[in-house]
């Protein structure tokens, strides 16, 4: 992500989220947070308002953070966002993060559905965290990411990520 790609990451953004990170926020997150990195999806990276999915992870030695993933509303279930949570992890593990967590809302089971597939479990919850409804949060985690166990797995549902997209091409 660039600063070029806020104003499309920001429509996404506000299709997808009660509440929007202000657009201030992220640029400094771009330009002044060295733990921070962040990325875009595009079908076609010649159109630059084609923008399909972003996702962020900080990253602070051995833990990060996965601070934020989203999908254009049109694509969803098209798996842009499996794919984008595939590199997150792998740019974790690179730089070295052994655990990764995130907060979201009690009532996404979408979202929570995607983690569980790649190893996050649920170790606790925020009370009232989103201050739009006061809904809590849940906060879930996945450890050992630079194990083998956890690494077989990232690769196994990789694979079968490329092969739907071999067989399903966009
Ligand atoms: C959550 C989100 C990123 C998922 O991205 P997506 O591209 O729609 O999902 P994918 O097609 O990649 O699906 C991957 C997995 O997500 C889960 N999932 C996706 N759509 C689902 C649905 N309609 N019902 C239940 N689970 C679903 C499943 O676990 C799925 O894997 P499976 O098909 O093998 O079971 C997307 O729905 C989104 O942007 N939501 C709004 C923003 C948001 O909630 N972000 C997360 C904040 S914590």
């Amino acid at each position: 992500m660039t600063p070029n790609d806020i104003r499309s990451v920001m429509r996404i953004e506000a299709l997808s989220f009660a509440t929007s990170w202000p657009p201030s926020a992220l640029a400094s997150e771009l330009s002044d947070n060295k733990l921070a990195h962040y990325f875009v999806g595009r079908i076609d990276d010649a159109l630059p308002d084609e923008m399909v999915v972003y996702g962020g992870i900080w990253v602070i030695l051995e833990d990060s953070h996965v601070t934020t993933i989203a999908v254009h509303p049109d694509r969803r279930g098209q798996r842009y966002g499996e794919e984008m949570l595939v590199h997150l992890l792998h740019q974790a593990i690179e730089r070295g993060a052994s655990w990764i967590t995130l907060e979201a809302r009690e009532s996404n089971v979408i979202a929570q559905s995607l983690y569980r597939k790649y190893g996050f479990t649920i170790v606790s919850t925020r009370r009232a965290y989103y201050s739009d409804n006061g809904e809590n949060a849940v906060v879930m985690w996945a450890g050992n990411l630079r194990g083998d166990l956890y690494r077989s797995r990232l690769a196994h549902l990789e694979a079968q990520l490329l092969q739907r997209s071999v067989n399903h091409p966009d």
